[in-house]
């Protein structure tokens, strides 16, 4: 059988570009391949947030989980920094990690220019810590939004790195996956990049948001002016208000604006009245159970040790390994 990792940073409430760029490819998988699913905490302190904080995100993220459908009998659900295994094959893999490669990074040159004060050496390594997840469980497939894309190379290179080195075949080259094939991107409101936590306010579309919350930043999503002649091309704006209604809405209503834009009768204010209603009708079923959830200490705490002893069980093989094949015996 497969083995599939994922996780995401508890740096914010799951948003929708988290939701179709990787969580509904979790729930489905959950039922054909041996998963682990994780809550990013170690990656979440390249910037820097309060314990407290740090704590209740990680709750609300495997309280968000659980209500998008992943089954802790299912898949093995469990959070980062319960694995000390990752943090040691972070460090192992980071000898064979170049400096030059790192530098490259796209994500890594992102976060220069978003937190010129805090280019922190975590950030630097953030991608051999993303490739400790994946080969940490030797998996094949990552399914991941396509701004992981890069990341996940890297992880190739790193475990293909290591194999060579030790002359060994301990680590796959896991792929990126995503059911539809095309690894998914999922525009923000503000008109520019994809949705984002740290994109700005007003970006992203939590599943956890209120509905006048939703109503509240569609209606300040970024247009333009409106077509000016019959069929014209779409502004990135536009197209990103569209690529939303796709992920949310029936397919007669998307027509009815398409067909509106290209006669040039669209009125952005009811498009968007009606993305924020359809936005609303696909958030409130997880809002719902996420505030059940949230308040379940105990079954919280239950699946969070479960996951713990299932994932350690996997983590702790794949380092008796590598330590083996690096040299580190016993004497
Ligand atoms: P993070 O926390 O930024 O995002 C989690 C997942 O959501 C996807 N995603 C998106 N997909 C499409 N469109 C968007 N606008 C969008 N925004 C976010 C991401 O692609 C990701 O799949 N480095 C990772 C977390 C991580 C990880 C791993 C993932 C740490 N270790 C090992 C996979 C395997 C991250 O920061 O994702």
């Amino acid at each position: 059988m497969e083995t599939i990792v994922s996780g995401i940073r508890p740096t914010g409430n799951l948003h929708l570009g988290n939701y179709f760029g990787a969580v509904k490819n979790f729930v489905r998988l959950q039922e054909q391949a041996n998963c682990y699913f994780f809550i990013a905490d170690y990656h979440s302190l390249t910037t820097h947030p309060h314990p407290d904080n740090l704590h209740k995100q990680v709750r609300q993220v495997l309280a968000e989980y659980l209500a998008c459908g992943l089954d802790p009998e299912k898949c093995t659900l469990f959070i980062q920094s319960d694995l000390p295994e990752t943090a040691e094959l972070y460090m192992l893999l980071g000898m064979n990690a170049y400096v030059g490669e790192l530098e490259r990074c796209t994500s890594f040159k992102d976060k220069i220019r978003q937190q010129p004060d805090n280019i922190n050496a975590g950030l630097f390594t953030y991608p051999v810590l993303m490739a400790a997840d994946i080969l940490i469980h030797k998996a094949s497939k990552v399914p991941v939004g396509k701004d992981q894309q890069q990341h996940l190379e890297m992880t190739r290179q790193f475990a293909n790195r290591f194999n060579r080195i030790y002359e060994t075949d301990v680590f796959p080259e896991p792929e990126a996956y995503n059911f539809g094939n095309e690894l998914v991107k999922v525009p923000g409101l503000d008109g520019s990049g994809k949705m984002g936590k740290s994109e700005g306010e007003g970006n992203a579309v939590f599943l956890f948001d209120e509905p006048e919350a939703i109503l509240k930043k569609v209606k300040k999503a970024v247009t333009d002016s409106g077509p000016t002649e019959p069929n014209q091309p779409k502004a990135a704006s536009i197209q990103n208000i569209f690529d939303l209604m796709n992920l949310v809405s029936q397919p007669e209503t998307i027509q009815f604006f398409n067909e509106q834009y290209d006669a040039c009768s669209i009125r952005y204010g009811d498009m968007k009245k009606q993305l924020a209603e359809d936005m609303i009708i696909f958030t409130t079923p997880y809002r719902e159970k996420i505030k059940t959830l949230i308040n379940d200490d105990a079954y919280l705490k239950k699946i969070a040790l479960a996951g713990k002893e299932k994932a350690r069980e996997s983590a702790s093989k794949t380092i008796k390994e590598v330590r083996e094949i690096i040299g580190f015996r016993s004497f």
